[in-house]
C-alpha cells in the first residue's frame, strides 16, 4: 500500500480559540502508518499548536517563510526562529502568496534553492507544471529522505470555490508531472492534488494516478470534514 499524505492548511480562517480547540480534537484521530497527516496553523499559534499536538502522530508544518536567518526584514519570519519552535516543514509558493502577496515565480525558486539548501522539508505548490523549476530541483535536491520535497498541485480556480477538478484532469497533469521528474530521476517526490477537497471526493482524488496525497484548506478547518477526508482513506 502507497504512502498517502493528508495536509491541511488552515491559512489565517481560524481564530486562537478555534485553532486549539480543533487541534485538540485531532489528537483523537486514529490513522495508521500508510498515512502522513499534517497540518499547517498560522505562525501565530504554532508554538500552541506543536505542544498540543506533541504525543500524537500529527506533524505541524508552516504555510510560509520569507528568509533563511535573522536580520533587519520587519514583518518577516524566517527559517531560524520556525526550527527553534521545532517546525521542520513549510508550504511555499501557495496560489495565494503568489496572487495576494505578490511573491513572483522568481522569489518563490529562490526560497525553493534556500530550502532545498537548508534541514527543513517543503511543499512546493504550482498552478500549471511550466512554473515549476525541475532544473534547480535537480541541482539543489541533495538529500534523498521521501520527504524533503513535496509538490503540490493547486489550480488556482479550484482552490476555496467548490469546484474540484475531474479525476482525468488531476490524473493528466500528475502524471505530466510524474514523467518529468522521472527524466531527473527523481520520480519518488510526492505530488498532492488541492482545490476543494472534501470528504465526498477525496476517496476517488486519493485513488488516481500519481496522486500522493492532497492539500485541504477549507475542510481542514472542521473536524467532521477533516476526519472525513482521512476515513475515506
Ligand atoms: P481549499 O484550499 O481546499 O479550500 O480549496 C486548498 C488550498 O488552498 O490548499
Amino acid at each position: 500500500m502507497k504512502k498517502l499524505h493528508i495536509i491541511g492548511n488552515w491559512k489565517m480562517s481560524l481564530n486562537r480559540k478555534d485553532s486549539l480547540s480543533l487541534a485538540k480534537n485531532i489528537c483523537s484521530i486514529n490513522f495508521n502508518d500508510h498515512l502522513n497527516l499534517e497540518v499547517a496553523p498560522t505562525s501565530l499559534y504554532i508554538s500552541e499548536i506543536i505542544n498540543i499536538l506533541k504525543d500524537s502522530n500529527v506533524n505541524v508544518i508552516s504555510q510560509n517563510f520569507d528568509f533563511e536567518s535573522l536580520g533587519s526584514f520587519t514583518g518577516g519570519i524566517c527559517l531560524d526562529q520556525m526550527k527553534e519552535l521545532g517546525v521542520n516543514k513549510t508550504i511555499l509558493g501557495h496560489s495565494e502568496r503568489r496572487s495576494k502577496f505578490n511573491e513572483s515565480d522568481e522569489q518563490i525558486n529562490n526560497k525553493l534553492k534556500t530550502i532545498l539548501n537548508s534541514d527543513f522539508d517543503v511543499v512546493y505548490c504550482f498552478d500549471s507544471p511550466e512554473q515549476i523549476p525541475f532544473e534547480l530541483i535537480k541541482n539543489n535536491l541533495n538529500d534523498n529522505s521521501d520527504l524533503k520535497l513535496t509538490i503540490a498541485y493547486e489550480p488556482t480556480w479550484a482552490i476555496g470555490t467548490g469546484k474540484t477538478a475531474s479525476i482525468e484532469h488531476i490524473e493528466e497533469i500528475h502524471t505530466k508531472v510524474k514523467s518529468n521528474l522521472k527524466e531527473i530521476m527523481l520520480e519518488n517526490i510526492p505530488i498532492l492534488y488541492g482545490g476543494s477537497v472534501n470528504p465526498t471526493n477525496s476517496n476517488e482524488i486519493l485513488n488516481t494516478n500519481n496522486v500522493d496525497g492532497v492539500l485541504v484548506g477549507g475542510a481542514s478547518t472542521k473536524f467532521d470534514q477533516l476526519t472525513g477526508i482521512v476515513n475515506s482513506i
